[in-house]
């Protein structure tokens, strides 16, 4: 049994080296997660994509051996992401039309006055210091995924130091009542506007059925708030943070991509692939008995799927450690694999793109402010990403 804590902060801050050598020894070990859960971990490109592909390895905590930090019955959990087909196809088709790429598209001119109106706020301080992403990262998904739902004014402080706990959690209690207070607020919030439906996507699920007739549950609505909100915000903060960090860590790749604006893109899907906003899949359970690598994984175990070991494969990458916005990044899981591939990666792309592409343009002499104290990185095995991200643009 392999105690994931014992790592301690060296893991949290860069836990690519230690899944190096994981990989090196196979895809499959034995661990105990910094929270005290014992699980399985999938490391490595191929083994993570085909336990991401396994229906077998799916989202049934009833059989489960392990411990939820709350109830099964949370409402906040009812939503695809946690469910298995029948359930999540239904889940799923009832709001995927909202994230097509061409849906997506008409968002553009939105998205790019969001961000123009963060960085005229953030270029306005004199001493041309901010922090990334209290300035842009969080605002710009946040404001985003808020109008698409149709909660403009919702209290974001609150919310987001609710979803922090929830993701990256600090400790039992504190994501208990983070669970908790964001169901209650979740529910005054469906229950406002199933009385007075506004414009947006949380009025028009409460409010229509689909082609079949279909409805959405009390529960599901909740969930499904809950994932699109807090998934529509968190990993893209940490893809726009992740991304510019490692951009001004490698001044060669910052120069390539200041001479050659199409490799945006490219820039993009390469951040991605490098340092990922997500570290870790969300929670399977071998539903029987699952051989990976030469051993079984018994049924009703937990099982962790670590993305970032598979985009950083060197099989499957050539460097694989290496920041290279020119290669073809293609196949990196950043976005996982299989039926919960994200919903929301065209939006995430956009605004990724927008982001980079705008920070650049307007900020000719970017870079990491080095005076400020060194980033720290949040707790937790499911997200990659930095509480703050200093920069300075005009040494
Ligand atoms: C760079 C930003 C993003 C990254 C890296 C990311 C990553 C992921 C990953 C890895 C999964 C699968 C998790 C698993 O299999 O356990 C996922 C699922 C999901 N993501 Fe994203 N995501 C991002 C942005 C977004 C945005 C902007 C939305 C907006 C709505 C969103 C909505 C969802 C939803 C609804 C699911 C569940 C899909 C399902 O279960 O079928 N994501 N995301």
């Amino acid at each position: 049994m392999l105690d994931l804590a014992a790592y301690g902060e060296d893991f949290v801050a860069d836990p690519y080296p230690y899944y190096a050598k994981l990989r090196a020894q196979g895809p499959l070990h034995r661990v105990r997660t910094p929270h005290g859960q014992e699980a399985w971990l999938v490391v490595g490109h191929e083994a993570v994509r085909s336990a991401l592909a396994d229906p077998r390895l799916g989202k049934d905590w009833s059989s489960a051996n392990l411990q939820r930090v709350v109830g099964d019955d949370a409402p906040l959990f009812t939503n695809m992401l946690d469910a298995d087909p029948p359930h999540h196809t239904r889940l799923r088709k009832l709001v995927a039309k909202e994230f097509t790429s061409r849906r997506v598209e008409a968002l553009r001119p939105r998205v790019q006055h969001i961000t123009d109106e963060l960085l005229d706020a953030m270029l306005a301080a004199p001493d041309r210091r901010a922090d990334l992403i209290e300035a842009l990262a969080f605002p710009l998904p946040m404001t985003v995924i808020c109008e698409l739902l149709g909660v403009p004014s919702m209290d974001r402080d609150a919310f987001r130091a609710w979803s922090q706990e929830i993701v990256s959690p600090t400790g039992q209690e504190a994501v208990q009542s983070a669970v908790l207070a964001m169901s209650e607020y979740l529910t005054a919030l469906i229950e406002r506007q199933r009385h007075e439906p506004v414009d947006g996507l949380l009025s028009a699920l409460i409010q229509t059925s689909d082609e079949d007739g279909d409805r959405l549950s009390h529960a599901e609505l909740i969930g499904t708030a809950f994932l699109l909100l807090v998934a529509g915000h968190e990993t893209t903060v940490s893809l726009i943070s992740n991304g510019v960090r490692a951009l001004l860590e490698h001044p060669a790749q910052l120069a390539a991509l200041r001479a050659d604006g199409g490799l945006l893109d490219n820039a993009v899907e390469e951040m991605l692939r490098y340092d990922g906003p997500v570290e870790t899949a969300t929670w399977r359970f071998a539903a029987e008995p699952v051989e990976v690598g030469g051993t079984v994984i018994p049924t009703g175990s937990p099982v962790l799927v670590s993305l970032a070991s598979a985009s950083r494969d060197p099989e499957r990458f050539d460097g694989a450690d290496d920041f290279d916005i020119t290669r073809d990044p293609r196949g990196h899981v950043a976005f996982g694999h299989g039926i919960h591939f994200c919903l929301g990666a065209p939006l995430a792309r956009l605004e990724g793109r927008i982001a980079l592409r705008s920070l650049l343009d307007r900020c000719p002499d970017l870079a990491l402010d080095t005076t400020a104290a060194t980033p720290t990185w949040r707790p937790g095995l499911l997200m990659r990403g930095m509480h703050h991200l200093p920069i300075l643009w005009d040494a």
